[in-house]
């Protein structure tokens, strides 16, 4: 089987660890026996800001879309291109024009690394954050009245569509039933927000009821992100809408180690369009161009994307190398895990793992 990917390094650092992750995914293929055919794109970065004064060219949907995933670095030169004209400019728009109403992130304590919270070892942390990616808080429904004056006014409007909520919690639900625990876990405010809450409370239940194997509960927002610190152990799959999920995406993360090894997915469920599969981290303009920069996030990033093209075992793989190279810790690893090694050092590590050679 043959799957088709579209390579989009971006800025910083997203160039020095794409090529790490491409080269993992490459041994992943000839170890596990199946093809990938890999497609570059130098657009989506400052270089081709600089030359087009735009992110991406005209005909960038059809170049794309075609592929079965997009394995993407990271995008953002601030001393280039505005932030807020970067992220719009593409990575959005990939998100929104291929529908990846997913985003999912694994919050998985893996060995070797030390959990900021106190006293947790691998086992204790492994759970799924499931955000709702395109609705619900962050709409463009709103406006400003009397601006300028004392009784400035400004409102935005959270939208939940039937549709948009059971898609995301048909997608959290499902992946739940694939897991041992089947537990699911609802992220909600219906005490203090009085209208779509509840809705999300309601839509929770009706689909409960379709997976009677799943075990479902439910935690006010503010107390679930006290839990997340306190009881990580509590969770397997956490679904959450647009905001919810946005912060619980970055705390659960920040629960299992550096940003330097957190990995993400944009996933349209249905691949209808492709999915884009990234890390948690950006560009690092701190760090760009030393050759220093950790591939783990990038690596168990290209996991994830195995993971949806179905092939499971090497995606397992990659994962089970990953923590063995961390486990045994060290030198092997980049500074800001304590280590010595260059990006490509730690990448070849994990290759040589993954191969057995
Ligand atoms: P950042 O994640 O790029 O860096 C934050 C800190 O973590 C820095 O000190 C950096 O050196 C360190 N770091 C990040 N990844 C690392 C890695 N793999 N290994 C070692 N250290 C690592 O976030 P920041 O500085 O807020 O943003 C920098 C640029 O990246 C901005 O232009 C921002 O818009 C963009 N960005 C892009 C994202 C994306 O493409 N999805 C996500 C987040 C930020
Ligand atoms: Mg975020």
């Amino acid at each position: 089987h043959t799957h088709r990917i579209a390579v989009i390094p971006g800025d910083g650092i997203g160039k020095e660890v794409v090529p790490e992750g491409v080269k993992v995914l490459e041994a992943a293929a000839s170890t596990f026996d199946f093809t990938l055919d890999f497609e570059r794109f130098d657009y989506a970065n400052a270089e081709y800001y600089a030359q087009h004064g735009k992110m991406l060219p005209e005909n960038w949907f059809d170049q794309l879309v075609g592929f079965d995933s997009i394995f993407f670095g990271a995008v953002g030169w601030p001393d280039t291109v505005p932030d807020h004209v970067s992220l719009w400019g593409s990575l959005l728009q990939f998100r929104r024009h291929f529908d990846q109403y997913v985003s999912l992130r694994p919050v998985k304590l893996l060995p070797g690394v030390t959990s900021p919270l106190v006293g947790r070892e691998p086992g204790d942390i492994d759970f799924y954050v499931v955000r709702e990616n395109t609705e619900g808080e962050y709409s463009s429904v709103g406006g400003k009245i009397f601006e300028g004056t004392e009784r400035e006014t400004v409102m935005q409007e959270t939208v939940m569509t039937r549709t948009g909520v059971d898609r995301i919690l048909k997608y959290a639900f499902d992946l739940a039933q694939t897991r041992p625990k089947k537990h699911l876990t609802s992220a909600t405010k219906s005490n203090g927000i009085s209208i779509s809450m509840p809705y999300w409370d309601t839509r929770v239940e009706a689909m409960a009821a379709r997976y009677e194997d799943v075990r479902v509960d439910k935690f006010h927002i503010d107390i679930l992100a006290a839990n997340f610190v306190l009881h990580p152990d509590w969770f397997d799959v956490v679904v959450g809408s647009n905001l919810f999920g946005d912060i619980l995406s970055d705390l659960g993360p920040a629960c299992t180690g550096t940003i330097g090894i957190a990995p993400s997915g944009n996933i349209n469920p249905e691949r209808r369009f492709p999915s884009l599969f990234e890390p948690v981290h950006g560009s690092a303009p701190d760090i760009a161009g030393r050759g220093i920069a950790n591939p783990i996030g990038q690596i168990w990033s290209a996991s994830m994307m195995l993971e949806h093209l179905g092939e499971t075992e090497a995606a397992a793989g990659i994962l089970d190398a990953v923590g063995a190279v961390l486990a045994r810790g060290g030198a092997s690893l980049t500074p800001d895990m304590g280590g010595q090694a260059t990006t490509a050092g730690l990448g070849d590590e994990i290759v040589t793992q993954l191969t057995g050679e």
